[in-house]
């Protein structure tokens, strides 16, 4: 069968759009910036028409350079940011307001007062039924935490400080979604459905039962008709409106962009484990099909949902490979694939402060070379809370700060602080995960853009004395989302899947356990002093 996936990836910072040919190979990708405002202390914005209109110049673009027509592409898949949300009217399509971005923090008091409250300080004053918690609550619904990073605060915010947008969300007047349901309305031209990875992000989200929260919704004052449908990863969310492109070309694949490099890793076996290195670095770990929940402040969320829920030779049925004695490729998978997860705020963030706010390098890929010119970053240590500190800290009140500084601090110790804070809170996360899981974990597979830097990814390996495993391909999300959509058309097969993820280099730890200890202490009395503080 021959064809192209046209993936496309709706990421933080940018639109692309990547084709990729009958064997998942990428032949051709275009990309475009996408511009963050932040009008206040604690918002970060995007403009939902310009995620629009660059993403789908994105698409006509990398076909039309790649020589194809659009009746080459069998299939669309999506892969977004998560959590960030848009509203929409309904009747005419324009958004309400700008696109509330994962990174935004405006809803930071509301969260703790909503904590506060039903623990017992306010209108459920007295409780001790931690069924009355809503911190517990939340993480028993929905395996996430009560903070600003999630959706909910953010729509409920929009409601709240916009009586006449509550007064027509009542009405159904309004439509609500993150990116991947934003972009899915703009390319059908009216279907408003979200993939359930992207739905497990929101903090209204059963995990268990598979249904958008009732008593959630409730408590966020949410009406629950201004959500999308919830789909499968790779359901049928629609076909792309006529003239959009030469012909209809059916979605058929959605994942957040985390979830999609966890399978476009391969890490489909419990256990197994992926860091992404984005504007933020999230750690991924599949945990199989029982969504166990953290006791170490990670997360627990949707990996996948597959309707097509295993890979049999000759598209038999079940019953049809056993009737004929065939071996199936891999044992049936349930529906459900889990994963903990733990999320770091700022990753590539860092490096881009340092270029675009202190100007140190021109181009983020310089910051190797720039740390590189100092064997160490002596005693400096750069506490990356930007945005607050995510797993497995989570405190949006924290913020960043440089320390450890002397006469003799150069740009170049700054540079080699601010790509060892991304390795140190990677470490964090996995110590969290190692205590949740009950898998060792005994390798790290890396991507993004930043696993390509070399100095980062030796300190990684060495600070988690485990090897770190870059593949070729790094842009790996786009490819997990493309690789799902043509396991769903029938263009790709397991034998694709395993071809498809080929290792370019192995970083094997090499560092003594008195300077790993060294290195650890260091970050970890950074991390007591900024808590201290507060
Ligand atoms: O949860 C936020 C995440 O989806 C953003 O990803 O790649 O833009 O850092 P990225």
């Amino acid at each position: 069968m021959a064809g192209y996936i046209l993936a496309l990836d709706q990421g933080t910072t940018s639109s692309r759009a990547i084709l990729y040919d009958d064997h998942a190979r990428p032949i051709k990708m275009v990309q475009q910036p996408t511009t963050l405002q932040t009008p206040k202390a604690g918002f970060v914005e995007q403009d939902a028409q310009q995620i629009w209109q660059t993403q789908i110049s994105c698409a006509h673009d990398v076909i039309n350079q790649a020589g194809l027509l659009a009746t080459d592409v069998t299939s669309i898949a999506i892969t977004n940011q998560r959590e960030s949300i848009v509203m929409w009217d309904k009747q005419t399509g324009k958004p309400l307001a700008p696109a509330i971005i994962w990174q935004d923090r405006r809803t930071a008091s509301y969260c703790k007062t909503l904590a506060a409250e039903s623990a017992g300080g306010g209108a459920h004053s007295g409780s001790t039924d931690e069924d009355d918690d809503m911190a517990h609550e939340v993480q028993r619904i929905t395996g996430l935490r009560l903070d600003p990073y999630f959706s909910a605060s953010k729509i409920a915010w929009l409601l709240e400080n916009d009586p006449k947008l509550s007064v027509r969300a009542h009405k159904g007047e309004v439509a609500v979604g993150t990116i991947d349901s934003w972009l899915i309305y703009k390319l059908t031209g009216g279907e408003h459905v979200i993939d359930v990875t992207n739905a497990s992000r929101t903090l209204l989200y059963d995990i268990h039962k598979l249904a958008w929260s009732e008593k959630l919704c409730a408590r966020f004052a949410i009406p629950m008709n201004i959500l999308p449908k919830v789909l499968p990863s790779d359901g049928d969310f629609g076909k792309t409106k006529k003239g959009l492109f030469a012909k209809q070309i059916p979605i058929q694949a959605v994942l957040g962009d985390q979830q999609a490099a966890l399978f476009g890793q391969g890490c489909l076996d419990a256990g197994m484990a992926k860091n992404t290195y984005g504007t933020g670095c999230f750690m991924l770990m599949n945990i199989g099909q029982q969504p166990k929940l953290s006791e170490h402040k990670l997360l627990t969320t949707i990996a996948w949902q597959r309707k097509t829920t295993t890979l049999r030779p000759d598209n038999l049925s079940f019953d049809q490979i056993v009737q004929s004695g065939k071996r199936m490729l891999q044992p049936p998978k349930k529906e459900v694939t889990y994963a903990l997860e733990g999320s770091v705020f700022m990753a590539g963030a860092i490096v881009q402060w340092l270029r675009d706010n202190l100007g140190m390098i021109q181009q983020s890929g310089e910051v190797e070379n720039l740390a590189r010119q100092v064997n160490s970053s002596e005693d400096v240590v750069l506490l990356p809370a930007f945005t607050g500190l995510g797993a497995p800290y989570w405190r949006s009140d924290i913020s960043a700060s440089i320390t450890g500084m002397s006469r003799g601090t150069t740009k170049a110790h700054i540079a080699r602080a601010a790509l060892e804070a991304v390795a140190y809170q990677t470490y964090d996360v996995l110590i969290a995960m190692q205590k949740d899981s009950p898998h060792p974990l005994t390798e790290l597979r890396v991507d993004g853009g930043a696993a390509n830097n070399d100095l980062l990814m030796q300190f990684q390996a060495d600070l988690l004395d485990v090897p770190v495993l870059r593949p070729r391909d790094t842009e790996i999300t786009a490819k997990g989302a493309a690789l799902l959509a043509g396991l769903k058309t029938g263009l790709y097969d397991e034998a694709t899947m395993q071809s498809s993820w080929q290792v370019d280099r192995v970083f094997e730890p090499s560092m003594s356990a008195d300077e790993r200890e060294q290195h650890l202490y260091k970050w970890q009395r950074a991390i007591a002093r900024s808590l201290m503080q507060m």
